[in-house]
């Protein structure tokens, strides 16, 4: 197996079937949107999250990745990391809990940060379309 090129058969496995890719509908209330980018390679990521007001829970997620293969793969399994979560705790992802999961080599951890941005760039989208729901600092964007 160790033969099987230079990525990982997890990265390529979301490479090749990714979860969750696609957009929701514009306009809605409950959904947050994070458009993203890397300046070390110009990849961009859109990440969108459907939240439940009662549980401040991730009831839904979508992304698109116009990207490498590793930004695919973080992206996609960011997307089933989050789905039941709360945004506090999804607020908490770590680039390097991904990056890990992926056996990404560190000159693609930047893959991995486009993730975490855009899960916190979904969340703060969220909170700004729903004041009253803040219930978190995520500390700046
Ligand atoms: Fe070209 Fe990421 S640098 S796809
Ligand atoms: Fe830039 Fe992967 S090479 S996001």
């Amino acid at each position: 197996q160790a033969s099987r090129r230079n990525y990982h058969e997890k990265v390529l496995d979301h490479y090749n079937n990714p979860r969750n890719v696609g957009s929701m509908k514009k306009g809605e209330q409950d959904v947050g949107t994070g458009l993203v980018g890397a300046p070390a390679c110009g990849d961009v990521m859109k990440i969108q999250i459907k939240v439940d007001p009662n549980s401040d829970t991730i009831t839904d997620v979508k992304f698109k990745t116009f990207g490498c293969g590793s930004a695919i793969a973080s992206s996609s399994y960011l997307t089933e990391l989050v789905k039941g979560m709360t945004l506090e705790q999804a607020g908490r992802i770590k680039n390097t809990e991904i990056a890990k999961e992926l056996c990404l080599p560190p000159v693609k951890l930047h893959c991995s940060m486009l993730a975490e941005d855009g899960i916190k760039s979904a969340i703060s989208n969220y909170y700004s379309k729903n004041p009253k729901a803040k219930a978190t600092d995520l500390g700046g964007t």
